[in-house]
């Protein structure tokens, strides 16, 4: 695995600095190859294994994470929280920027040396698209991305591909279906172009004006991957594996007429799921605003709120691979 800029940081007491994943930075999952996602999976299925038997552990005792947020988070945040505190680490949260000295004006670089002179990997979310690497460049300690704008959200992408692969029990010769705002749905951007790895068939589903954007689809292309891109959910629900269903970001539109003209594109109800496989994967990375009604919610393959899980386990997994402990 390569980091952005190249370079391994030294963090920790003991590391394993053999592992590719001691020190690096996590900004983008194209970082990522097959053997380094089978490792993180491998890890994560041993931390789920652990957190049920016996809760937590001190793996990370000692450690510190920022954990830094510039846009609003429940799961991501919290799961963060959690995933080094079950590793026994302990964790600065600063989630309202306006309580910080962001709100007088001191810049992303600043704030990330500061976060560094205390804790000893940061978690970045922010929104502006490059504002992970641009932080990464600028610390000695790793940091993960925990969203960038409508750039990328690595580790959701990693918890979607875990997911998937636990529900399903392989990623190699599935149809994954992506549905709702691909333009500006950043879960969507880091998950397509982890499946690109695998031999996989997608479909795009989204109305004309939330398209997946023009580059990824054109990695997709490269990668060999075939696509299929419409706006009908119907021309797809009864083949795909799995169903990502995601939010229309209203907080990146410029114009609110165009997000009102969209909100309401897709909905998935029990009917709906009554046209899908009986063996497959619906999927959201929440927080949901109507895409899936909740009657769907005890349909056994209504596996968002186990998704929503697996992110503190696979976090847990970044956690303790970045700072050499696994
Ligand atoms: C997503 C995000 O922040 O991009 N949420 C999450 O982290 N699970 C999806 C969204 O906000 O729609």
């Amino acid at each position: 695995m390569v980091d952005n800029n190249g370079t391994q940081k030294i963090v920790g007491l003991a590391p394993n600095r053999e592992h590719s994943f001691y020190g690096r930075d996590v900004v983008s999952v194209n970082q990522f190859s097959r053997d380094d996602l089978s490792y993180i999976f491998k890890v994560a299925d041993e931390m789920r294994a652990l957190v049920r038997r016996v809760g937590a552990t001190d793996l990370l005792k000692g450690h510190i994470l920022g954990n830094l947020f510039y846009e609003p988070s429940t799961r991501t945040s919290s799961s963060f929280i959690a995933a080094m505190e079950r590793l026994g680490g302990s964790v600065i949260p600063i989630h309202g920027v306006q309580y910080s000295s962001v709100s007088k004006g001191e810049s992303l670089p600043d704030t990330i040396r500061t976060l560094e002179c205390y804790a000893d990997v940061i978690v970045l979310r922010h929104p502006e698209v490059g504002a992970s690497a641009m932080a990464a460049r600028y610390a000695s300690k790793p940091v993960i991305s925990a969203g960038d704008g409508t750039g990328e959200h690595p580790t959701q992408g990693l918890l979607d591909l875990y997911t998937i692969y636990s529900e399903l029990g392989t990623i190699d010769g599935l149809h994954v279906a992506m549905v709702g705002d691909l333009k500006y749905g950043r879960t969507v951007h880091s998950l397509a172009r982890l499946l690109k790895l695998y031999d996989t068939e997608l479909s795009f589903v989204a109305p004309e004006i939330l398209r997946l954007p023009q580059g990824i689809r054109g990695e997709m292309d490269e990668a060999g991957r075939p696509v299929h891109e419409t706006d009908k959910l119907e021309e797809v629900i009864s083949d795909a594996d799995v169903v990502y269903v995601t939010r229309v970001q209203k907080e990146r539109f410029a114009d609110l007429t165009e997000y009102e003209q969209v909100k309401d594109y897709y909905v998935v109800t029990p009917q709906v799921m009554a046209q899908a496989k009986e063996r497959m994967a619906l999927m959201h990375p929440l927080p949901r605003v109507g895409e899936i009604h909740y009657d769907v919610d005890s349909d056994p393959r209504a596996a968002y709120f186990r998704q929503m899980e697996n992110g503190m386990y696979i976090r847990m997994a970044l956690l303790a691979a970045v700072l050499g402990k696994v």
